[in-house]
């Protein structure tokens, strides 16, 4: 049995691009592997608290010494990190905004990106400082942008703040098997939306009965 966490950092609802790719992927996942369950994370329409100084003193000291008040800043935190290690595999439907992710996606990295309960912190070894501990998980990027030309070698690459950012920060955090399909163009470029639309779905449902994206 395995255990798939959807996240959604879409602010969009109905509208949504990137809702109907999890929804897509979460639909096809359960055709191949019906004894499997999915967990929701909503992220784009909740409020994510953001890391404040309290947050700080309470994360970065051994929980025995931690106040009341410290643990209570740390529910949010601990409860979206323990959905994080329930699960087997991780499916992340994200719009790029400003040339990287949703705030809402930020404030929720960076209470899941976590020194001793994500990520131990190795002050001893300062050019390979973080050692991950989340292990023997697949994640699934499922992205949609306004414009095109982000991808390596295209003309707006040295725009895109967003898929080499999430990439290193699930990385960091010990998860390497990672895979990414972004359908561009949806608000600028609708030749390019369109033509790539069909086969972007097509690779959701390749990915999610498969596992992978095949050539
Ligand atoms: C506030 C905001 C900022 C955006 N910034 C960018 C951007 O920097 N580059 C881009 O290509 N598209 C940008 N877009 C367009 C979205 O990425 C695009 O509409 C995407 O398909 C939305 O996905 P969704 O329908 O799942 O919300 C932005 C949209 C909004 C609302």
């Amino acid at each position: 049995m395995k255990n798939l966490l959807i996240i959604d950092a879409s602010p969009r609802g109905e509208r949504s691009i990137t809702r109907t790719f999890t929804k897509l992927f979460g639909t096809k996942w359960m055709e191949s592997n019906p004894d499997s369950t999915i967990h929701h994370r909503e992220v784009g329409q909740e409020v994510i608290p953001h890391v404040t100084e309290l947050w700080i003193s309470a994360a970065f000291k051994p929980a025995e010494l931690r106040t009341e008040d410290e643990i209570n800043v740390l529910k949010t935190s601990d409860k979206y990190i323990a959905e994080l290690k329930a699960a087997d595999v991780i499916v992340l439907g994200t719009p790029m905004y400003n040339w990287s992710i949703p705030s809402a996606l930020k404030a929720y990295l960076d209470q899941v990106i976590r020194a001793n309960e994500t990520v131990k912190m190795r002050p001893d070894d300062p050019t390979n400082p973080y050692r991950g501990l989340l292990k023997d998980k697949k994640v699934y990027l499922l992205i949609s942008r306004g414009n095109a030309g982000y991808e390596k070698g295209e003309y707006y690459e040295h725009m895109n703040f967003q898929t080499d950012y999430l990439k290193t920060v699930f990385n960091v955090m010990g998860l390497s098997d990672i895979q990414q399909i972004a359908l561009n163009g949806s608000a600028f470029d609708q030749q390019v939306y369109e033509q790539n639309k069909k086969y972007v779905y097509s690779k959701i449902a390749e990915m999610a009965s498969n596992g992978e994206i095949t050539a």
